[in-house]
């Protein structure tokens, strides 16, 4: 019988939660498909800042790095929430962890559950037939560029003569250009074959790199993709105009995490988008929404976003695409036997159908 080692990273918040539902799900998927899935459990965020002094530590990189993919759920919450720069930040476990990993390729799908198309705000004439791809950058950019704050004189600001100032850096080099360009290029043969290329190019000089590295790729070993450029402005309105348009969008690590959640929303809630962050070595898996510290310890939470990451893992890390299918399926008859969480309900929604963290779970180990 096959093995593949898993770390688990809950979190903070919601995540405990959450990934307890994915568990449940990986379980299920490992009894049918006989395959086993052995599980450390470690610390990273928030809670790791408390129990070690660091968001991440070395313990939990190690176990990372030793298995053969990661599932994480979430970190951050108002208790560590601070803008003095000399403090830990639960933030810093999970930028960490992509950094040494090497994950520097981030896919964000966003699809739309039919079931769920009253949950968009969007008219349902406009979201019919979503169905695109976020190539995020996820290693470079103004996420992990140089960054400083001191005080100078020029800084000078209402407190008086002295003030502070501060700055972040947005750098890029040409193979983080390159090897991200790829990325999306392949994901599209996979896919429609359609690249939106999303920079800042009338402003940026890195998004004048980009443009330019991105064409190159295409023009050497991918002309059978249909290439575009588009502004980012330009790109967060069209993604509501007419996010039907869109297959692939490949952009730098800061719009990508806003373009992200923007289209999130077109499919209803972002307990709904899943993400898988790639590199050479061990993968990870995670929802892309936050830890949800509003909503956590009331077993409320969506869990789907988290097993949907446990579907791209069956994939991207697992090559178990019947078993990612079946996470699928059994999603889309959960949904279509009208089960909600809260963030995905709405006012038709017969109270009875509306469940918790726990249940949801449970409804698609059912229907597995
Ligand atoms: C995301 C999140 C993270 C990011 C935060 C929690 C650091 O918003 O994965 O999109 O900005 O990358
Ligand atoms: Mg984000």
């Amino acid at each position: 019988m096959t093995t593949y080692k898993i770390c688990l990273l809950p979190g903070d918040g919601i995540g405990p939660e959450i990934i307890a539902e994915g568990v449940k799900v990986l379980d299920a998927i490992g009894q049918r498909f006989d395959i086993e899935f052995e599980y450390t459990e470690e610390l990273i965020g928030g809670i790791a800042i408390d129990e070690t002094g660091c968001a991440l530590p070395e313990a939990t990189l190690k176990t990372a790095k030793d298995s053969d993919a990661v599932l994480l759920a979430a970190v951050g919450g108002y208790k560590w929430d601070t803008t003095d720069p000399t403090k830990p930040r639960p933030e810093q476990g999970l930028l960490g962890i992509r950094k040494e990993l090497g994950l520097y390729t981030n896919l964000r799908p966003v699809q739309i559950f039919d079931a769920l198309s009253g949950a968009s705000t969007l008219k349902p004439e406009i979201i019919d037939g979503v169905d695109l791809m976020i190539v995020r950058e996820l290693t470079g950019g103004l996420y992990f560029g140089a960054r400083e704050r001191f005080y100078d004189e020029a800084g000078a600001g209402m407190n008086g003569a002295i003030g502070q100032r501060a700055y972040d850096t947005l750098e890029y080099r040409e193979y983080e250009i390159e090897r991200i360009a790829r990325q999306a290029f392949e994901a599209a043969r996979k896919r429609r074959g359609r690249v939106h290329s999303v920079d800042k190019a009338n402003v940026l000089e890195t998004s004048r790199l980009w443009r330019e590295i991105v064409h190159r790729v295409h023009d050497a070993d991918y002309p059978d993709i249909e290439l575009e450029d588009i502004l980012v402005d330009n790109c967060a309105m069209q993604l509501i105009n007419r996010p039907a348009d869109f297959d692939v969008l490949v952009t730098e690590n800061m719009f990508g995490d806003i373009l992200s959640d923007e289209a999130a929303q077109i499919s209803g809630s972002l307990g709904m988008l899943a993400s898988a962050s790639l590199g050479d070595g061990t993968a990870l898996y995670e929802p892309s929404h936050g830890s949800a510290p509003d909503i956590a310890g009331q077993g409320i939470a969506n869990p789907l976003a988290q097993i949907l990451s446990v579907e791209m893992m069956l994939r991207y890390s697992f090559d178990m695409q019947d078993a990612a299918d079946s996470i699928r399926s059994a999603i889309i008859r959960v949904l279509d036997e009208g089960w909600r969480t809260g963030d995905i309900a709405d006012a038709s929604t017969p109270k009875d159908r509306i469940v918790g963290t726990e249940r949801m779970g449970n409804l698609i180990v059912a229907n597995l």
